[in-house]
């Protein structure tokens, strides 16, 4: 498995470095990297190993904006060993080689996920499948570049009706809810210098089902902390919708103080926008996602304990926000920093001038 050539990443960039920024009047040196990097923060984003491979403008632009990236699932327990004990990391291995070759951070995502479990191990989900697939991964790929690990991905289901709030997932069925403390201290002892997140979704704005999710949350954190596991900060995904009401700015800077008191860092792990109406101009649309995006991280940045922010995609060439109905009719959801013609939009301007508002960590 081959990373794409460094010689076609500094053409892309080449090319990329005049025509990408200068359409926007931002000088060459304000790219999302160098604007997070300046404050101790990371930018990133979700990418996938054929995109690294076989876009080499892609790639070019990965490698001049982003301090740090997510693979998108090339890292998950289903992809990464489908069959038992025969584990396939080459797709992973040739990420990390470009992270390596870029100097790019990487956060590895995501060990436990009730969405990406082999199906031989979920036929009879045991301790020894699990932490051997913890132990393999964090052997493998827990020191640098990886400075964080979603270890456990989505644990919290408060609609599941259980008094903790946490979801009835194969994990909890078959190992107990003490599955989640357990899983963290094991990748602590396997990987002592990576940070251990723990990522969820819904916890953004303010309707009834998202406030119980944050305050499932917080108990979580508080049971963690009194079982003394190994918990070092939590990702908050930051799938915004245009649709998604009510918004309070106070309930989410609450939430987000009532996490750093806890002493976990944050992490915005998965940010984009799903739209609600494709068929306004252009223009306006992208009006509309960057007002949200800013209307989130006006909050976010300002609160200290947040370590960065990673989209879920780069651009809208890749997301996983666009449908196949939106591709027939032509359409694709403009939630990222850049169009899928790799050229910046308002997204990128308002994550730029926030990164550029935020105080240095
Ligand atoms: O194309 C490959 C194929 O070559 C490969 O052999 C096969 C092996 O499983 O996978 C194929 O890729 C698919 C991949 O998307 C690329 O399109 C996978 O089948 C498919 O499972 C994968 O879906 C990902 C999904 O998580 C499940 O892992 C999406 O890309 C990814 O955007 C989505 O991301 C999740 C986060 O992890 C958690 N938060 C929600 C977010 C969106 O659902």
């Amino acid at each position: 498995m081959t990373v794409i050539a460094r010689r076609t990443i500094l053409a892309g960039l080449a090319s990329l470095g005049v025509a990408s920024l200068a359409r926007t009047g931002h000088a060459a040196a304000a790219t999302l990297k160098a604007a997070a990097q300046a404050r101790g923060l990371i930018w990133g984003a979700a990418v996938q190993q054929t995109q690294l491979r076989d876009d080499a403008e892609f790639a070019a632009l990965v490698a001049q904006q982003c301090s740090s990236f997510t693979p998108e699932w090339e890292m998950k327990w289903a992809s990464m060993e489908a069959r038992r004990g025969q584990r396939n990391f080459a797709r992973a291995d040739a990420m990390v080689a470009f992270a390596k070759q870029h100097g790019l951070g990487v956060r590895g995502h995501a060990l436990v996920w009730h969405r990406s479990v082999p199906d031989w191990a979920s036929a009879n989900l045991t301790w020894d499948a699990v932490a051997a697939h913890v132990e393999a991964m964090l052997k493998r790929y827990g020191g640098a570049p990886f400075a964080q690990w979603d270890v456990l991905n989505e644990v919290i289901e408060p609609q599941d009706g259980r008094d903790d709030g946490l979801r009835n997932s194969p994990f909890l069925k078959a190992l107990g809810p003490d599955y989640i403390a357990r899983t963290l201290t094991l990748a602590r002892a396997t990987a002592p210098n990576t940070k251990l997140y723990v990522n969820e979704y819904s916890l953004d704005y303010d309707s009834t089902i998202e406030r119980a999710r944050r305050d499932k949350l917080l108990r979580l954190i508080d049971s963690l902390k009194k079982a003394n596991a190994p918990l070092d900060g939590i990702g908050i995904q930051a799938h915004l919708r245009i649709d998604r009401t009510p918004f309070s700015a106070e309930a989410l800077r609450k939430f987000l103080a009532e996490l750093a008191g806890r002493n976990v860092k944050i992490a915005i792990t998965e940010l984009d926008v799903r739209e609600q109406n494709l068929e306004l101009p252009t223009d306006e649309r992208d009006r509309i996602v960057a007002a949200e995006v800013k209307r989130y991280l006006d909050v976010v940045l300002d609160e200290p304990a947040v370590t960065g922010i990673t989209a879920w995609g780069l651009s809208d060439r890749y997301s996983w926000r666009t449908t196949p109905e939106m591709i027939a009719k032509g359409r694709r959801n403009r939630g990222l920093p850049f169009d899928e013609t790799l050229a910046p939009k308002p997204f990128r301007d308002t994550i730029l001038a926030a990164l550029e508002r935020a105080r240095p960590r």
